[in-house]
């Protein structure tokens, strides 16, 4: 059964940039697929495009089987509630308690929006609260504003709060990004412990070719819209690698999961 599926999707923005060109590629349920790509190459359209906050030009996408571009906001929410995000910036409510920031992670499980609000909450939501600041290791910061935390940190509360919507699917969006590379690893290495003990399909966006390797099930790497690779780890070879970077490809990689379109490729 397939997560994700991405259906030749292009965006073209209002004032004529082109971000993406025909990308195409599905998620299998469990899968971990990491998305690379310079600057600029239409990783954030395509995240946005997967969690409807940006209609693409054409082409469909459809999560578990259900096709969510062009779906009406009351259709989408319980679709949108089976995705979990985490942000480069974390996305925290900077001057509410560590404990208020995870609670949020409820909204749109409650009725209304207030029995999110930690006076009002009911006490299993406070609860689970707490057992996913414990699955991040913070309960010592409930109570702490979420501003008077590190950066790595605060990423811990935002995959605290994640895991409070209970998610099937994990979109990251560069989450390392901000971080320097101790916290980075340490948040990486916490995000993959918890998306594999819950068996979590997860698409993550980073930049680092290295880190990709060490995480991913498969890479799939955009440049300037494209799709230019979609590889297992295990068929990527590092001679591959570097010919990609290098500007070098002149033939098509041997191994049958690796699809390149070699024209396209050059410096990722
Ligand atoms: N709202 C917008 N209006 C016009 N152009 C946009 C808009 N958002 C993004 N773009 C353009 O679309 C292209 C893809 O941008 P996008 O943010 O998806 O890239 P990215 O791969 O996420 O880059 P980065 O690594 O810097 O985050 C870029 O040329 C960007 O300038
Ligand atoms: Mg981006």
């Amino acid at each position: 059964m397939k997560a994700v599926e991405i259906d030749t999707i292009s965006k073209v923005y209002p004032d004529g940039t082109k971000a993406l060109n025909n990308v195409s590629f599905s998620v299998e349920k469990g899968e971990a697929v990491v998305l690379l790509g310079h600057n600029g190459s239409g990783k954030s359209t395509l995240f946005r495009s997967i969690t409807s906050f940006e209609q693409p030009t054409s082409g469909e996408i459809r999560i578990d089987g259900i096709t969510i571009t062009g779906l009406k906001k009351r259709k989408l929410r319980p679709i949108r509630k089976k995705i979990g995000m985490v942000f480069q910036h974390f996305n925290l409510i900077n001057n509410l308690s560590v404990f208020q920031n995870v609670l949020f992670g409820a909204l749109g499980q409650t009725k209304f929006t207030f029995q999110t609000y930690s006076p009002f909450a009911s006490k299993e939501l406070r609860m689970k609260a707490m057992e996913c600041l414990s699955r991040v290791g913070l309960t010592h910061l409930a109570k702490r504003r979420a501003d008077q935390l590190s950066g790595g940190q605060q990423q811990r509360v935002a995959i605290a709060r994640m895991l409070m919507q209970d998610p099937e699917i994990v979109l990251a969006d560069e989450p390392i990004a901000s971080l320097d590379p101790k916290a980075g690893r340490e948040v990486m290495d916490l995000l993959w412990e918890i998306v594999r003990e819950r068996g979590l399909t997860v698409v993550c966006i980073l930049h680092q070719m290295d880190i990709a390797k060490e995480y991913g099930n498969r890479i799939v790497a955009l440049k300037s819209g494209n799709v230019v690779l979609d590889s297992t780890i295990h068929a990527l070879n590092d001679k591959f690698i570097k010919e990609l970077y290098e500007k070098e490809v002149n033939e098509e990689g041997d191994e049958e999961s690796i699809k390149v379109d070699v024209k396209k490729v050059g410096v990722l």
